[in-house]
């Protein structure tokens, strides 16, 4: 038996496709075992899809149907709590200084370290409910708070379970290169991520990217290239975390290897913006992060001279505390003068390209996932507009209604 889902009488429906953006007003989306089979005015549609034999019936009037929000970069999967870091940067500490310090990173390294699989499971739920009431329905989560390889292995093996409990679909990423652990010098340290981490990690299947922190205070760019290219030896697809706080030439890298996305790039240039556009890198925008720490954002307009789409996260984090992509897209469009259709195109279609899925995910056309969000909103403009409250009213996985307000 076919199960049929029908939304409809839509306000505005927002049509993101591989096409582009546009918007139909009283429209509709039907979907069939999980898929999306119409889309269109309401009329059009329910004479195919009538109303009355759906299974699941949604009535979106005056409210705005979107795919479901895409998050291509967090690090949901962590213990401990660094609350008392955020009130210490409120008073002036720089957030290396924190980490010089020990604390930052190597601290939730600690907490998880003493962490159990089921805890660190138990964690990652309970962040992704927040996620899901925010609209998202597909999000990337990194491994990297562990920083050895039964601690790496916990956190991944943490994702996996959470994917397999939770509706959002989950995109595991190594990031044994996070940070160099206490006691360790970086060089050997990278020896023991390519020679002891990786390999174990590949073979169980536990990552589908790799990532590295490129950065002063953590990896250089050879270092960096050295992970990244023992990733792919692995089949790990690169990532980087490149040109957040120095320039070291990561996002120049990540055109080299070819990797799926760079990430942060509050110092790239227009050389690096060139260099990811030949190679069809996408850019990925953490505007959260630079809001909790105060710094300048990224600058979205050397991506738009060369013609590459901008994708955007949260980049959700101890020190980024935020699980909201609806957060996320208002900072683009306060912060960084991103317009509602670019923020709202680099949060589902963009942000799919970051994880190389193409599958659809991100849009709504036929024989894409039928992943929905439906805001209490008369337009798409006022999900950033109106900021600072949860917009998402029900969101829809797969044809199934898994969050209603
Ligand atoms: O993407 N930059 C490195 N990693 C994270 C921060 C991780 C942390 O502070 O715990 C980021 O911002
Ligand atoms: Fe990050």
């Amino acid at each position: 038996m076919t199960a049929t889902t029908l939304v409809h009488s839509a306000q505005q429906l927002v049509r993101i496709d591989a096409d582009g953006f546009d918007t139909v007003e009283n429209g509709a989306v039907a979907i069939e075992d999980g898929t999306i089979v119409g889309v269109g005015p309401t009329a059009e549609v329910s004479r195919e899809y009538p109303i009355e034999t759906a299974d699941v019936e949604v009535d979106a009037s005056g409210r705005t149907v979107l795919p479901g929000y895409v998050d291509p970069h967090t690090h949901a999967v962590f213990a401990g709590e660094r609350v008392d870091e955020f009130t210490a940067k409120l008073h002036g500490t720089s957030y290396q200084e924190i980490q010089a310090d020990g604390g930052g990173i190597l601290s939730t390294v600690r907490a998880v370290r003493e962490s159990s699989l089921a805890e660190l499971t138990d964690h990652l739920l309970t962040h992704l409910n927040v996620m899901l009431a925010h609209g998202t329905t597909t999000a990337e989560v990194k491994s990297g708070y562990g920083l050895s390889l039964e601690s790496e292995r916990r956190l991944l093996e943490a994702i996996e379970r959470a994917n397999d409990r939770h509706p959002i679909d989950l995109v595991p990423t190594f990031l044994g290169a996070h940070a160099v652990p206490e006691g360790q010098d970086a060089d050997s340290y990278v020896d023991r991520v390519i020679t002891e981490q990786l390999p174990a990690i590949a073979s169980d299947d536990l990552a589908t990217f790799c990532d590295v922190f490129c950065d002063e205070g953590a990896f250089t760019r050879e270092q960096s290239r050295r992970v990244l290219e023992a990733g792919l030896e692995y089949g790990l697809t690169p990532k980087i975390h490149a040109e957040e706080f120095a320039r070291l030439g990561g996002a120049q890298l990540a055109a080299d290897l070819g990797a799926v996305s760079a990430d942060h790039l509050l110092q790239a240039t227009s050389a690096d913006a060139a260099a990811m556009a030949d190679a069809g890198v996408t850019p990925v925008f953490l505007p959260g992060t630079a809001f909790t720490l105060d710094t300048e954002y990224a600058d979205p307009s050397l991506f738009d001279a060369v013609g590459l789409p901008v994708a955007l996260a949260s980049d959700f984090n101890p020190n980024c505390y935020s699980q909201s992509m609806e957060f996320a897209m208002a900072l683009a469009c306060h912060g960084m003068r991103m317009t509602p259709e670019e923020t709202l195109s680099g949060a589902t279609r963009h942000a799919a390209a970051a994880l190389a899925l193409e599958d659809g995910t991100g849009t709504i056309a036929p024989g894409a996932p039928g992943d929905l969000v439906v805001a209490d909103v008369p337009r798409f403009e006022y999900v950033p507009y109106n900021f600072g409250v949860q917009t998402t009213d029900t969101v829809l996985k797969g044809g199934e209604v898994v969050y209603d307000d």
